[in-house]
C-alpha cells in the first residue's frame, strides 16, 4: 500500500504574514502523517518561518534547487542550503521552470540526483503539452521525459521519489484531466518505471497527478488506482481548501 501524498505548489504566492496566516489555519487541522504525507511547497522567503511552525502533520517543500553546493550561481539556492534549514521536499522541474527558466532534462537529472544525496525527497513534474497530446505523442513523450529525468538513479531512490504527472494544458487553466486519462497516464508511468527498474519499484513509488485540482474533482480522481495523491497550485492557497483536499486522501 502507497501512503498517499497532498502537496501544495504555492508559486510565487503568499508574503510572509500570508504563509503565516495560512499555517496558523491549518494548524491541528491536518490528518494524521501515518495516513497521508500533507506538504506546502514555498517560495524561498518563507521556508524557514514555516519549517519552524510546520506542526506534526505537515511538512515544508521548497519549489526548485540548484545541482551544486555552492558557486558563483548569483540569485540560486542549493539542495545544501535547503536541507540545512530542515526542508525535506523539493519540486524539480515544474513545467513553468522548464519553459520560462530553460530547465533542461539534463539539469533536471543532475538536480534530482543532488536532492538525493543531500537528503531530500525530490517531486519530479513531467507533462505533455497540448499539441503533444493531439498528435497523440503522449506516451513517446513521457518515456523520453522520464528515462532522461531518471538516468542514473538507483532503484532505492526511485522508490522514494515522487512524480507529479501534470500535463501543461490543465495546469492554471481549470481544464483537469479526466480522472480516467489521468489515471491512464499515471499508469503509464508506473510502467515505464517497471521497465526501467522492476515490478517492486513500480509499486512502491508514488505518483500524483496535478493540473486544477480542487475540492471539487479530488475525490473522483484519488478514487483511482495508479493516483497516489496530487500537486495543487491555486486551490492550496486557501487553508480550508488544503484540509479538505488532504482529507480526501485519506478517505
Ligand atoms: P493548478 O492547480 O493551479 O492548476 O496548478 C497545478 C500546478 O502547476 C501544480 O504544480
Amino acid at each position: 500500500m502507497r501512503k498517499p501524498i497532498i502537496a501544495g505548489n504555492w508559486k510565487m504566492f503568499k508574503t510572509r504574514d500570508e504563509a503565516l496566516q495560512f499555517i496558523l489555519a491549518v494548524a491541528n487541522k491536518l490528518p494524521s502523517k501515518a495516513y497521508v504525507d500533507s506538504v506546502i511547497c514555498s517560495q524561498f522567503t518563507v521556508l524557514r518561518c514555516l519549517v519552524q511552525r510546520q506542526g506534526e502533520n505537515l511538512r515544508i517543500g521548497a519549489q526548485n534547487m540548484h545541482f551544486e553546493d555552492s558557486g558563483a550561481f548569483t540569485g540560486e539556492v542549493s539542495g545544501l542550503m535547503l536541507k540545512s534549514i530542515e526542508v525535506e521536499y523539493v519540486i524539480i522541474g515544474h513545467s513553468e521552470r522548464r519553459a520560462m527558466f530553460n530547465e533542461t532534462d539534463e539539469t533536471i537529472n543532475k538536480k534530482l540526483h543532488k536532492a538525493f544525496e543531500v537528503g531530500l525527497t525530490p517531486i519530479l513534474c513531467v507533462g505533455e503539452a497540448l499539441e503533444t497530446r493531439e498528435a497523440n505523442k503522449v506516451e513517446e513523450w513521457l518515456e523520453n521525459q522520464v528515462t532522461l529525468d531518471l538516468a542514473g538513479l538507483t532503484k532505492e531512490q526511485v522508490k522514494e521519489l515522487v512524480i507529479a504527472y501534470e500535463p501543461i494544458w490543465a495546469i492554471g487553466t481549470g481544464k483537469t484531466a479526466t480522472a480516467d486519462v489521468a489515471d491512464e497516464t499515471c499508469g503509464f508511468i508506473r510502467k515505464m518505471v517497471e521497465k526501467l527498474y522492476d515490478k517492486e519499484t513500480a509499486e512502491a513509488i508514488r505518483i500524483q497527478y496535478g493540473g486544477s485540482v480542487k475540492t471539487s474533482n479530488i475525490d473522483e480522481l484519488m478514487s483511482k488506482p495508479n493516483i497516489d495523491g496530487a500537486l495543487i497550485g491555486g486551490a492550496s492557497l486557501k487553508a480550508d481548501d488544503f484540509v479538505t483536499l488532504v482529507n480526501a486522501a485519506v478517505k
